[in-house]
C-alpha cells in the first residue's frame, strides 16, 4: 500500500472512532463539542498514537487492548481540539477561522467557547476512565490495565500545567517580546511537542514499550513538535488561508515573536528540516517497522495545511 493510501485509511479509521464519541446531543455544549471535533483537521495525534501502538504491538496479540488504544486516540483528539478552541478565543489569539469553518466562539459566543473547551477536556478523561474500567475486566493478568494507567499519566501530564498549558501561558504572556532562541524552543516544546509526546508515548506504552524505548519516542516527539510548530509559523506567513483552514498573519496581528520572526523564513525552513531529521533518527533507533511513521514525519515538513 502507498503511504498516501495508508494515511487515508488511518484517518478514516480515526474519524469512525471519533464519531462513536460525539454522537450524543442534548445541550448547546454538546453541539459545540461535536461542531469543533467534527470540523475535521489532520487527526495527526490519534493517527500517531495508533501507529505507535501498532509499532510495539506488531504481533497484534492484544486485540482487546486495541479498543483501549482507540479510546486514548479519541481522548487525545478531544484534548487537542479543546486546546484549539481555547487558543482561538478573543483573549487568546482572537481568531475567527479554524478547520475551514468559523471558530467555535465565533459561532456560539465566547462563553460557549470556554465551556466547550472545558467539556472536551473533561470528556477526554471520561473516555479514558471508561477505557481503564474496560481494561480492568480483561483476563490478561492486568497487562492492559497497567499499560493504560501508564498511558493515562503520560497524557494528563503532557496536557497539563507543566505541559501544553504552560507553553500556551508562555506564548500569551510574551506577545511583543523576543524570548531568545532557547526559551522560544522551550515554549514550542511545551505548547506543541507535548501533545505529540502524549501521542507517541501513550501509544507506545499501550503497545508495551519499555522505558528506554519510551525515551526514544519522547525524543522523536519533542523534535517533531518543534519542526511542526516552525512549519506552522512559516505557513502563518506564506500559507494560503483556503488550504490552511485558518487565518494567515495571525502571529503578526498578535505581535508573536515566532521562529520566523526571529530567524527569517529561510533559516526557519532549514532548521525545521534539521529537527525533523533528529526526530526520524530517534525513531530509526527503535529498530522497528517504522516506515509509515517516518513518511508521515517527512510529509509534515512539506505540508501546506
Ligand atoms: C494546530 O495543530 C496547532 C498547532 C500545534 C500548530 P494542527 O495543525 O494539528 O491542527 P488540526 O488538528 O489539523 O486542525
Ligand atoms: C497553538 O499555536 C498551539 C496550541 C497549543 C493550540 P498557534 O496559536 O500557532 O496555533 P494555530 O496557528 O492557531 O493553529
Ligand atoms: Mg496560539
Ligand atoms: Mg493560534
Ligand atoms: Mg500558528
Amino acid at each position: 500500500m502507498s503511504f498516501e493510501a495508508d494515511l487515508k485509511n488511518k484517518k478514516e479509521y480515526v474519524e469512525s472512532i471519533l464519531e462513536r464519541f460525539t454522537s450524543e446531543r442534548g445541550s448547546v455544549t454538546d453541539e459545540a463539542c461535536a461542531y469543533s471535533v467534527g470540523a475535521g483537521g489532520k487527526r495527526l495525534r490519534p493517527v500517531f498514537l495508533l501507529s505507535f501502538y501498532e509499532l510495539f504491538n506488531e504481533n497484534a496479540d492484544d486485540k482487546a487492548c486495541l479498543e483501549v488504544a482507540e479510546s486514548f486516540a479519541a481522548a487525545l483528539e478531544f484534548i487537542h481540539t479543546y486546546s484549539l478552541v481555547h487558543d482561538d478565543l478573543p483573549d487568546m489569539d482572537n481568531d475567527l477561522l479554524r478547520r475551514g469553518k468559523p471558530t467555535t466562539h465565533a459561532k456560539y459566543g465566547a462563553a460557549m467557547g470556554i465551556l466547550c473547551g472545558d467539556a472536551l477536556l473533561n470528556e477526554a478523561f471520561v473516555i479514558i476512565a471508561g477505557a481503564l474500567n474496560k481494561a480492568a475486566s480483561f483476563n490478561d493478568g492486568g497487562k492492559c490495565f497497567v499499560r493504560a494507567a501508564k498511558a493515562f499519566k503520560i497524557m494528563a501530564e503532557c496536557a497539563g500545567r507543566k505541559g501544553m498549558i504552560l507553553g500556551q501561558e508562555i506564548d500569551v504572556l510574551n506577545e511583543g517580546k523576543s524570548l531568545g532562541k532557547e526559551k522560544l524552543l522551550k515554549m514550542y516544546e511545551l505548547k506543541t511537542s507535548k501533545l505529540l509526546v502524549a501521542a507517541f508515548c501513550a501509544g507506545a506504552a499501550l503497545g508495551g514499550a519499555n522505558d528506554e524505548e519510551l525515551a526514544l519516542c519522547e525524543k522523536a516527539a519533542v523534535n517533531l513538535g518543534i519542526a511542526f510548530q516552525i512549519r506552522d509559523d512559516i505557513l502563518d506567513v506564506t500559507g494560503d488561508e483556503a488550504k490552511l483552514g485558518k487565518p494567515v498573519n495571525s502571529d503578526e496581528k498578535n505581535d508573536k515573536r515566532t521562529y520566523v520572526f526571529e530567524a527569517g523564513l529561510e533559516k526557519a525552513g532549514s532548521d525545521s528540516k534539521e529537527f525533523t531529521k533528529e526526530a526520524i533518527g530517534a525513531i530509526k533507533a527503535l529498530n522497528r517497522n517504522s516506515g509509515f511513521i517516518e513518511s508521515l514525519m517527512n510529509m509534515l515538513l512539506e505540508r501546506e495545511s
